[in-house]
């Protein structure tokens, strides 16, 4: 049987990460990238942990001609790993076309690929923001999804309704999996892949280290006046190579036909809720670095708290989290050395 899999958004955070983790269980990933948000020098990277070259191809979701001829060359992949997408919150209210166009059109242009070569088994990358603000915490896969609040959550929330209706009206053997990432953070525990924020990051740890390092004079807490634990915002900070190899058992389960639905959904979290200042302190405690930070007015948009009811991903994929936060933060803190020892040279 192929072991080959697609893998769209490949050089990206969580795509170079789950590269590492297909090899590691024996499959032959294709990259397949824009280099919108990525560099192709993450193929080293991956050289250096995994020994392998990796095939790449520069290619843009949205150019169908290029995708057909690049899925046409690939027909024996037996699935595809589906994260290439643009994912800033902020961009995306002010250029929603050209989100609705990148992840929706290319979304829609994966599908009719795949189906045209007879690639049958795909995993999606989709987002708990989909819940929005959820009623009851921890969230389950069964909690109604809010409106979204920027296009970006959008594209996630209709880009999952194009595949359930998409799959409902097949009689091929297309299944599909939509995997519901909490917050992922943290590196390869040899800091020869990590995230690689373009400009002033948007989220909390690349901005944590940013600070640490003194790329940045000051951390900006978004509130502490919620209804939280200590007054600040709660989420579930997943460890981006736990998350990976969540990847590899949803591609398994299809693989080997264990799907008991054609369309299911599993989040992707530790279950663990933190807060803004819990997670500060942590990376103080595990880096022995010290945080200069304060306390500013919310940030819009921003949901309370939310973390993953985790029971269905364990009882029916068998996975579960192994890494802690400390060992999260620790890793996202050498990428950023590494980073910034790069830079210097
Ligand atoms: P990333 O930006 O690091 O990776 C995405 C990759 O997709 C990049 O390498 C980019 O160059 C590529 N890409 C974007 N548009 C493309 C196009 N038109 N054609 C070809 N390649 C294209 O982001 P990430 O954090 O690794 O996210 C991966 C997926 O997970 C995305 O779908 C994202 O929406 C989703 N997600 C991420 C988070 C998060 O917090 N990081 C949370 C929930 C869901
Ligand atoms: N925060 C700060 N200061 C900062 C940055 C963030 O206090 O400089 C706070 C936020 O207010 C929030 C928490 O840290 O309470 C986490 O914020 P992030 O921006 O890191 O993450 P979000 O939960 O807002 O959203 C992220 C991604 C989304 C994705 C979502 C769920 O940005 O794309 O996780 O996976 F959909």
């Amino acid at each position: 049987m192929s072991k080959k899999v697609i893998v769209t958004g490949g050089t990206g955070f969580i795509g170079s990460h789950t590269v590492v983790e297909l090899i590691a269980a024996g499959y032959t990933p294709v990259i397949l990238d824009n280099l919108s948000n990525s560099e192709i020098e993450v193929l080293e990277g991956i050289k250096k942990i995994t020994g392998v070259t990796v095939e790449f191809g520069q290619i843009d979701i949205k150019d169908q001609a290029a995708l057909t001829t690049f899925f046409h060359e690939h027909k024996d992949a037996i699935g595809v790993i589906h994260f290439a997408a643009l994912k800033a919150v902020g961009e995306s209210v002010n250029k929603p076309l050209l989100y609705y166009k990148n992840n929706i059109g290319g979304l829609i242009n994966i599908i009719s690929c795949m189906k045209e070569v007879g690639i049958n088994n795909h995993i999606f990358s989709s987002s708990c923001t989909v819940y929005g603000q959820p009623d009851q915490l921890p969230v389950t896969e069964n909690s109604p999804l809010k409106p979204a609040e920027s296009p970006y959550g959008n594209t996630k929330q209709i880009g999952e309704e194009i595949l359930r209706e998409d799959i409902a009206s097949r009689t091929d053997e297309g299944k599909v999996i939509a995997l519901r990432y909490f917050n992922p953070i943290g590196a390869h525990a040899s800091a020869e892949i990590g995230e690689l924020p373009l400009g002033v990051p948007e989220n909390l740890i690349p901005y944590v280290t940013q600070t640490a390092i003194g790329l940045r004079d000051e951390l900006k807490v978004f509130g502490d006046d919620y209804n939280t634990k200590d007054g600040t915002a709660v989420r579930d900070y997943i460890h981006v190579v736990d998350l990976a190899q969540a990847h590899v058992v949803a591609l398994d389960r299809l693989v080997n036909h264990k799907n008991k639905e054609k369309f299911e959904v599993f989040n992707l979290g530790t279950g663990q809720g933190n807060s803004v200042l819990e997670v500060i302190h942590a990376f103080e405690k595990s880096t022995g670095v010290k945080l200069n930070y304060k306390v500013v007015d919310r940030r819009a948009g921003d949901v309370e708290a939310t973390y993953a009811d985790t029971s269905f991903a364990k009882n029916e994929l068998g996975w579960s989290t192994k890494l802690s936060l400390e060992e999260m933060l620790a890793s996202a803190w050498k990428w950023q050395k590494k980073l910034d020892s790069k830079k210097s040279v």
